[in-house]
């Protein structure tokens, strides 16, 4: 892990100067200040946004530029943003962002180093439904369950898994950079990087097209891989290549969870960097020529914010949009820019409704007699006019002394749906023999896919950067870490004028021969 604050020496490739801080001096002295790229440090910075994106650039800003700088973080909501609890009856269950993948190595760098406890996700028993009856039951034996794989769809299984293996390979080369110190100035960028024109082809393809292309068969693509996307994103396989991976690797085995509730990763981050927390919400941003507190004019971006006592404005050098930009989710606007920055109309989240049930499954509806028991502990359910929910799962609440771990699902459980709209009290009655409480929450949950991709830029101007730009590749709490790290990096990098460090071509053959 980086030194707090303090520049990495330079690799031996790069021209051999001192590092930035010295650098930055002997600028000064040659031009004077107010010429060339700023290269005092900046004083204060504006993150909009304390989801998983906001707080984790908070840290990784606090670790770049050192204890000096003061970093604030504007939240209109509540911290933890699309992590959130839901409660029903005293028990708390995640309501959005719920399951991390065991490979998503900054969500587990954040709750080794703030000391949070983890649980591991059940590994329950899937079927798959197509509104009639289950066309796929998982078994608890192992070897059943094999040659029911086998037998539905042949070896497709194994080879999806070394289809996924090889794009993971690539996907963690983004450790290797983040940790020399490297960034990227777009998502497309960051994808060539990774792994070429065939990363960055993935955004330009569907799903569908991707592994159809691999050659998978149009019954497991149908049966298997759509259910995963709808129970993942609430989409079809018509959603980029790229996303669709990430969604399949969500039902890996080893998926792990923050006990107490993945929210809390947000808040102790925010504890952690020494940010200061501002309730409100930021409706506009203004770029002013300003005289800051050291150093001679400078430009500095004018946050202008509402809180429960009013309008309120403030000065800062740098700015980090922690958000989704677009028609509905935030309605920053960006005055006088110029060039302009653009607007973001063109760009939509996809509405998902999660609804907790406590009650006991209706067995015919899943083409079962009504004395059998449905057994499961999730149902996908396949792409047909029939479906009106996404899945079905059985939850535990987060916290660990109320773990239901081993309870049949033929008792009553506590279940969570997702669905593109909230639940009539028919559709809940078709779905349970039974129920006794019910609680909701609708979400503008994911972008809307539509390859070719054209993910938003990073850099929105000189010292504003926005980060989930990254969220039109694929929307995942470690996605949102990933850009935080690369935005903390690229802001830095930026700042004192170190363009070698950005978008450098090369970079996988460069480490490799330097270790
Ligand atoms: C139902 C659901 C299930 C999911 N499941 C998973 C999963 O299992 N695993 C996984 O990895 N990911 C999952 N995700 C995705 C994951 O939750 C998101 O990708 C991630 O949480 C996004 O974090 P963020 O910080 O980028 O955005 P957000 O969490 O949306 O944070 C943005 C914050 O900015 C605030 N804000 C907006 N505008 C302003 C303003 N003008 N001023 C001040 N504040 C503002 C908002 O209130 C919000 O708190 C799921 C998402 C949903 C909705
Ligand atoms: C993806 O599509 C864009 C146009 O939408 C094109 O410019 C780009 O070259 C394509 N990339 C690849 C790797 O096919």
């Amino acid at each position: 892990m980086e030194g707090d604050g303090v520049p990495r020496a330079r690799s031996a490739t790069s021209r051999g100067l001192p590092g930035p801080p010295l650098l930055a001096v002997l600028l000064l002295l040659l031009c004077g200040p107010g010429l060339g790229e700023p290269r005092a440090p900046p004083e204060k910075i504006a993150i909009i946004g304390a989801g998983i994106g906001g707080t984790s650039v908070s840290y990784y800003l606090r670790q770049k530029f050192g204890k000096e700088v003061k970093i604030d973080v504007f939240e209109k909501g509540k911290v933890g943003g699309r992590l959130a609890t839901i409660n029903m009856k005293g028990q708390d269950y995640e309501s959005g962002g719920s399951v991390i993948h065991p490979l998503n190595l900054h969500m587990k760098r954040f709750v080794k180093e703030l000391d949070l406890p983890t649980v591991q996700c059940i590994d329950g028993l899937m079927g798959i439904h197509n509104g009639e009856h289950l066309v796929f039951e998982e078994s608890s034996w192992f070897i059943i369950n094999m040659i029911k794989l086998v037998w539905h769809y042949g070896f497709q299984f194994l080879r999806m898994h070394m289809w996924m293996e090889d794009i993971f390979d690539k996907f963690m080369r983004i450790y290797r950079y983040q940790s020399h110190d490297y960034s990227f100035s777009s998502v497309e960028g960051l994808m060539h990087a990774l792994g070429g024109d065939e990363f960055t082809g993935m955004l330009n393809r569907t799903i569908l097209q991707s592994m159809q292309k691999a050659g998978f068969s149009e019954k497991f693509l149908n049966e298997i891989v759509t259910p995963v996307m709808r129970f993942n994103y609430g989409q079809n396989t018509g959603i980029n290549g790229f996303v669709g991976a990430v969604s399949l690797a969500g039902i890996d085995s080893g998926l792990w969870a923050v006990e107490g509730g993945n929210k809390r990763v947000c808040e102790e981050l925010l504890k952690f960097s020494k940010a200061s927390l501002i309730s409100g919400s930021v409706i506009h941003i203004e770029e002013k020529a300003r005289n800051m507190q050291t150093g001679g004019p400078k430009k500095a971006y004018e946050v202008t914010y509402k809180t429960d006592s009013g309008i309120n404005t403030d000065l800062y050098n740098i700015v980090m949009v922690a958000t989704p930009l677009t028609s509905k989710t935030s309605r920053i606007s960006f005055l006088n820019f110029d060039p302009p920055i653009p607007d973001f109309h063109q760009y939509h989240l996809y509405p998902l409704v999660t609804t907790i049930v406590r009650g006991r499954l209706n067995p015919p509806f899943f083409g079962l007699s009504a004395t059998d028991s449905v057994g499961l502990s999730d149902i996908l359910t396949t792409d047909n006019p029939n479906s009106f929910v996404y899945s079905i799962s059985m939850v535990t609440p987060v916290k660990k002394e109320a773990n239901l771990q081993s309870k049949p699902a033929t008792d009553s459980a506590v279940w969570k749906i997702f669905s593109s709209g909230s639940l009539t009290k028919e559709q809940l009655n078709l779905l349970f023999a039974s129920h006794d409480s019910v609680e909701e929450q609708e979400w503008l949950a994911y972008p809307q896919y539509n390859p070719p991709e054209k993910c938003p830029p990073i850099v929105l101007h000189d010292h504003i950067y926005y980060l989930n730009s990254i969220e039109w590749a694929a929307s995942a709490m470690e996605m949102g870490a990933i850009a935080a790290h690369n935005a903390a990096l690229l802001a830095y990098h930026r700042w004192y004028g170190s363009t070698e460090m950005i978008d450098q071509e090369g970079l996988y053959e460069k480490l490799k021969t330097e270790l």
